[in-house]
């Protein structure tokens, strides 16, 4: 069985909420187990997150970036960099604000180069916004357009559920296409060479 960890931070409830969501969506692939992680933890024990084949990042978007906690545990694997455990991975990864746009794209973007510093392996979100299929719009999978990871929208000042449904949507089949990729591509060891010495 394939073993993601979904590692996220949440100040308010919003984005852990959409961490379970996104964690649903992976249970539903028969050969993959999802655990939740906060980032604080993760970032107490950086090399427990080698145990997973697959990493989803999730933050919410501050100040058009990652949170502090979320970049404080992007930091302290720091030590995994050097030794490039991480290489060969799959990662991906997620945000949540407040806003329909809100910069979300660049939260994403800090979890893409973190992934790539690692020698990672990113999933995108390869979803059809549905909205282009007569799906009213709150309730359309991908309504944001977001492809280069999940995005979601926490409506202002709502409860941690306050989402428009198609987020919610979109955050399960985010998680189920994730899983569904690393079974296809799983099935031989993904980390294979030396990454510190050059081919002969
Ligand atoms: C310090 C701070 C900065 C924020 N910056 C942004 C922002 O750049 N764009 C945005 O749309 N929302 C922004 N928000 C709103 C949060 O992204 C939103 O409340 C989110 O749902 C918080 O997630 P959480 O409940 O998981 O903590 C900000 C909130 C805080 C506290």
């Amino acid at each position: 069985m394939k073993k993601i960890a979904v590692i996220y931070h949440s100040a308010h409830g919003h984005t852990e909420h959409i961490a379970i969501q996104v964690a649903a969506g992976i249970r539903a692939v028969s050969k993959a187990d999802a655990t939740l992680l906060k980032a604080e933890d993760a970032t107490a024990d950086p090399d427990g997150i080698l145990r997973f084949d697959g990493l989803i990042f999730g933050s919410p978007t501050y100040l058009g970036g990652v949170s502090g906690q979320f970049k404080t545990f992007m930091d302290s694997t720091g030590p995994l960099w050097r030794r490039q455990q991480l290489k060969g991975k799959l990662a991906a990864g997620f945000t949540v604000s407040s806003l329909p746009a809100g910069d979300k794209q660049s939260t994403l973007g800090a979890m893409f180069t973190f992934s790539m510093q690692h020698g990672m392996l990113w999933v995108g979100n390869a979803i059809l916004p549905e909205q282009h299929a007569g799906v009213p719009y709150a309730e359309a999978a991908n309504r944001l357009g977001s492809w280069s990871g999940l995005m979601a929208q926490a409506m202002h000042s709502s409860p941690a559920d306050g989402f428009p449904s198609g987020d919610i949507k979109t955050a399960r089949m985010f998680g189920h296409n994730f899983a569904e990729t690393l079974e296809r591509l799983g099935t031989a060891p993904l980390i294979r060479s030396n990454p510190l010495k050059a081919p002969a």
